[in-house]
C-alpha cells in the first residue's frame, strides 16, 4: 500500500504529522514522535512576543551598562549569549534535524511583519525544512477592519516569503468572510501550503468565583466539520498544499480529511491524551479502512469527496443547510407543513445560489 504523499513540497512517507505542541520541547519528545511514526514533526511556536521581549530586555541591559560605566559592559552576556529563548529553540532545531529522519518544521507565530520575522531565516538555517506562521490575531479592537485584518495576514506572510525561500504554511483561523478568497490572497502572497484551522482559545467563566477560567481543551471528532468543510471546498483550486488540524482521534479523521482533499493530516490531542504511540494507531486505522475499502494509495483517495468530486456539490453550500434544517427530526417538533423543495428552486435557476 502507497500511502505517500507530499506536503510544501517534502515527500512524506504517510500523511499523518505531529502539530505543532509541547511534546516537542525537547529532543526527546521530538525523537519519541519520529520513533513513534511521525512522518514529519511541526515544533512548538516561537512567538513574536517572546522575541521582542528578549530584545527589549537587551536594549534595556546594555544601554543601562552603557550609562553607567563602561566595564559593567562585561558583566552583561554578549548579545549572542542572551537570546536565551529564541536561541534554545534554534539550538533545538538544529540537534533535531540532525537527529531525526523525518523533516522538522519550525513554527513562528506572531501577528506583526517586524523584525522577529528574521527567525524564518535563523530557523531555516538552522535545519528546520519549513516554516509554519501561525498567525494568530483576534481582532478586539472595535475599529479594525475586516479588510485591515486580512491585510495583516498577508503582510505576514510576504515579509516572510521575502526572508526565505523554503516553503512556508499559514496556519490560519476559520473566521473570514471571504475563506476562499484570502487563502487565495495568502498563496498570491506566497504562501505554500495552508494548515486549516487554528483553534481559538476560547475562555470561560466560573461561576463560583466570577474569574475568567483561561483553560484549553483538547479537541474531539466532531470538531473536524469545519476544516474538512474548507479542505473539501479548496481542494484542487489552489496552488499550494492543504493540512488538516483538528478533531483527528482515529483512522476515521484521518481517512475524512484525506477524501476532503488534504495533503497532510496533522494531530496534537489525541497524543496528549493517548501517548504518542496513537500515532501508530491512527496510521494503523487507517490503513485498514484503505485496505477494507479496496484503495491501494493514498493519492487516489486525496481529495476524492472534495467539492469538485461529489455527485452533489450544493452539500457543501446553503442548500443542504435548508435540507438539513428542514429535515431535521424530533419527537418535540412538528414536521414542516410546506417544505422549500430545494434542489428545484435551485435547479430552476442555478444562479440563485
Ligand atoms: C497544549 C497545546 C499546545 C499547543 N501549542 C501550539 C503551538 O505552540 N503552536 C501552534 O501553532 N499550535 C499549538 N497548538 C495547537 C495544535 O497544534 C493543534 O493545531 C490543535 O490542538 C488542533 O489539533 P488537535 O485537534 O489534533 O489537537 C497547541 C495545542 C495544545 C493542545
Amino acid at each position: 500500500m502507497d500511502l505517500k504523499t507530499t506536503y510544501l513540497g517534502l515527500e512524506l512517507k504517510h500523511p499523518i504529522v505531529a502539530s505543532a505542541s509541547p511534546l516537542s520541547r525537547t529532543l526527546d519528545g521530538i525523537r519519541r514522535m519520529e520513533d513513534a511514526g511521525a512522518s514529519a514533526i511541526v515544533m512548538f511556536s516561537l512567538f513574536e512576543e517572546q522575541i521582542r521581549y528578549e530584545n527589549d530586555s537587551l536594549d534595556y541591559l546594555t544601554e543601562a551598562g552603557t550609562e553607567t560605566f563602561a566595564e559593567s559592559l562585561t558583566y552583561f552576556p554578549s548579545v549572542q549569549d542572551y537570546r536565551v529563548g529564541p536561541d534554545s529553540y534554534l539550538e533545538l532545531i538544529r540537534a533535531a534535524s540532525k537527529a531525526c529522519e523525518v523533516p522538522i518544521i519550525a513554527s513562528l507565530n506572531g501577528v506583526t511583519s517586524s523584525g522577529w520575522i528574521e527567525y524564518a531565516r535563523e530557523m531555516i538555517e538552522a535545519g528546520a525544512k519549513a516554516i509554519e506562521l501561525n498567525i494568530y490575531y483576534i481582532p478586539a479592537d472595535l475599529t479594525i477592519t475586516g479588510r485591515e485584518v486580512e491585510q495583516r495576514y498577508i503582510d505576514v506572510v510576504k515579509a516572510v516569503r521575502s526572508s526565505i525561500k523554503a516553503p512556508i504554511s499559514v496556519k490560519l483561523s476559520p473566521f473570514f468572510s471571504s475563506m476562499g478568497e484570502m487563502a487565495t490572497r495568502l498563496v498570491a502572497a506566497g504562501a505554500d501550503g495552508l494548515v486549516l484551522f487554528n483553534r481559538f482559545y476560547q475562555p470561560d467563566f466560573d461561576l463560583d468565583e466570577l474569574e475568567v477560567i483561561p483553560d484549553m481543551e483538547l479537541s474531539t471528532a466532531n470538531e473536524i466539520r469545519l476544516p474538512l468543510l474548507w479542505i473539501a471546498v479548496l481542494h484542487g483550486r489552489l496552488k499550494a498544499s492543504l493540512a488538516a488540524t483538528r478533531g483527528v482521534q482515529n483512522g476515521t479523521e484521518v481517512v475524512k480529511y484525506l477524501m476532503a482533499g488534504a495533503d497532510a493530516v496533522m494531530t496534537t490531542s489525541a497524543l496528549l491524551r493517548n501517548g504518542v504511540g496513537h500515532l501508530s494507531t491512527l496510521l494503523e486505522g487507517t490503513r485498514i479502512w484503505m485496505e477494507k475499502r479496496g484503495y491501494s494509495s493514498v493519492a487516489q483517495m486525496k481529495g476524492s469527496m472534495s467539492q469538485s468530486k461529489v455527485a452533489d456539490p450544493a452539500a457543501f453550500e446553503r442548500a443542504n443547510y435548508i435540507k438539513v434544517l428542514q429535515s431535521y427530526k424530533s419527537p418535540y417538533i412538528a414536521a414542516p407543513q410546506r417544505p422549500v423543495d430545494i434542489d428545484s428552486f435551485y435547479q430552476e435557476a442555478p444562479l440563485r445560489r
